[in-house]
């Protein structure tokens, strides 16, 4: 049975998080799959001549909106279950993608490659997505210009055409995960071979390469900057498993760090936290790693420390806000330097409520640690910045409401219940409970 996806609707911009900090974590954490690898691979789908089964999908809104849209566009959605997904594009007809939906994710963008690979067209509204400053799609475009498309902005839709894709050199201006995964996805079948350099070198476009490359696509050298994808005239369903999300894991690490706790990080690629660990690490945090999981936690004070985001094997952008939250628990003077995103500090106005000592000087952010952080009312600006507040209110004394947090549940799998089981005293209160709660009901 194709189940129609129905948008979850449970979470109102009234909804909120709340949480009575102090708590050390303890306990197992089990991370989902990644969602920047889900948003790339479940439209890929669309790219097969067969059913492609899907599995440790991660249960976000992110992916209940990309089911959305793949499935107005006539491909069969099955839930099988929570965290499996079979996608059937065998009667998938439009070239265009819905446009409501389109606004609310970055990753809608990926159905531009897909569609023009599918179709030799696409008509795709602008994406949208979390809002940290300019996102252009200039690096994308020109990649399928390289590839033999026509491109046109008209009324906030982005229109491509080709009379063929043929493969082509492609040198990339600036390190991008969208441009890398959207010309990968044109290229897959093409005329010839594309050569993507100066790609982004991120596990979720290495995923998507094995991925495609299971589907019977000829694609190398994905994880270096170098990518090769020779075109194929056909790809085959198949069942594949998303890997475990970076980030996610990367902010149970840092909630851990900054409640001083002790807790085991299960389900993850140790080699893809690299860069995450080796920080924590400087700051004195403590790891074991096992085959799958790691135990993170601390037996000393933390000492300050600096962070450069960076592309990829660097100190990853969408753990920024969280390594922030976590130095402004920190004695001393550290700086955290965004060199990813132009605007990516929004939420540390949040943390001034909570009494954080930050100061934001364009790209740069110096934390001045407090001894204890104060919970207060606060607003999610973003996914990250949301999981940034909600790890500030775990370390924080007294309560903290999180707010937005639509935000959050956009990329987090039931990060309430996993804090839960890990300790912490926290709580979802939707607007109709709370509502409920006011009447004594
Ligand atoms: N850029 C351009 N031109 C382009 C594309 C990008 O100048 O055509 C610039 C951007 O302005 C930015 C930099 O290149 O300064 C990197 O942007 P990139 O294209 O790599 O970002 P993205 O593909 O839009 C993905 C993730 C983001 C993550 C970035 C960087 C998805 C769906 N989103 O975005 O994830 O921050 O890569 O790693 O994969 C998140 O998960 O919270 C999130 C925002």
């Amino acid at each position: 049975i194709y189940l129609q996806i129905i948008i979850d609707e449970r979470c109102g911009t009234l909804d909120k998080i709340i949480i009575s900090g102090g708590q050390k974590l303890k306990g197992k954490v089990s991370i989902s799959g990644a969602k920047n690898a889900a948003v790339a691979i479940l439209p890929a789908a669309a790219l097969s001549d067969g059913v492609c089964r899907i599995e440790n999908v991660p249960n976000i809104r992110d992916i209940t909106l990309m089911c959305r849209i793949l499935s107005d566009m006539g491909a069969k959605i099955k839930l099988v279950n929570k965290n499996t997904i079979e996608i059937d594009p065998r009667k998938m007809s439009s070239s265009s993608a819905p446009c409501d939906l389109m606004r609310n994710m970055r990753a809608s963008c990926y159905l531009l490659g897909v569609l023009l690979g599918k179709f030799s067209e696409a008509y795709v509204y602008l994406p949208g997505g979390c809002n940290f400053g300019l996102r252009p799609i200039d690096q994308h475009l020109k990649g399928f210009a390289a590839l033999g498309a026509e491109y046109a902005l008209e009324n906030g839709m982005v229109k491509v055409q080709c009379e063929k894709l043929v493969g082509t050199h492609i040198y990339l201006d600036v390190v991008s995960v969208g441009a890398t995964v959207n010309i990968m996805l044109a290229a897959v079948k093409a005329d010839g071979i594309t050569v993507i350099e100066n790609a982004a070198k991120e596990p979720h476009i290495v995923d998507l390469a094995n991925f495609l490359n299971c589907m019977g696509a000829d694609i190398i050298g994905a994880g270096t900057d170098v990518i090769k994808v020779r075109g194929v005239k056909k790809l085959r369903g198949v069942t594949y498993s998303i890997i475990p999300d970076q980030i996610e894991a990367g902010t149970y690490m840092a909630a851990a760090a900054a409640t001083r706790g002790d807790i085991v990080v299960e389900n993850v690629i140790p080699k893809h936290l690299e860069s995450i660990t080796a920080k924590l690490e400087e700051m004195g945090v403590k790891f074991e790693e096992y085959n799958d999981s790691i135990r993170v936690y601390c037996d000393k004070p933390l000492k300050k420390c600096n962070v450069k985001t960076m592309p990829h094997p660097g100190f990853p952008t969408d753990m920024q806000p969280q390594i922030t939250a976590l130095l402004s628990t920190v004695e001393g003077t550290s700086m955290v330097n965004e060199a990813v995103w132009d605007n990516r500090f929004k939420y540390v106005e949040e943390l001034h409520r909570m009494g954080a000592k930050i100061s934001v000087d364009g790209k740069v952010a110096v934390i001045e640690g407090v001894k204890k952080l104060q919970g207060a009312p606060v607003k999610a600006t973003d996914l990250r910045a949301g999981a940034a507040l909600i790890i500030a209110g775990l370390a924080a004394s007294g309560q903290t409401t999180v707010e937005e947090i639509q935000h959050i549940e956009r990329g987090y799998e039931d990060i309430v219940e996993k804090l839960v089981n890990l300790g912490a005293h926290i709580k979802r209160v939707s607007c109709k409970t709370e509502e409920n709660e006011v009447a004594g009901l």
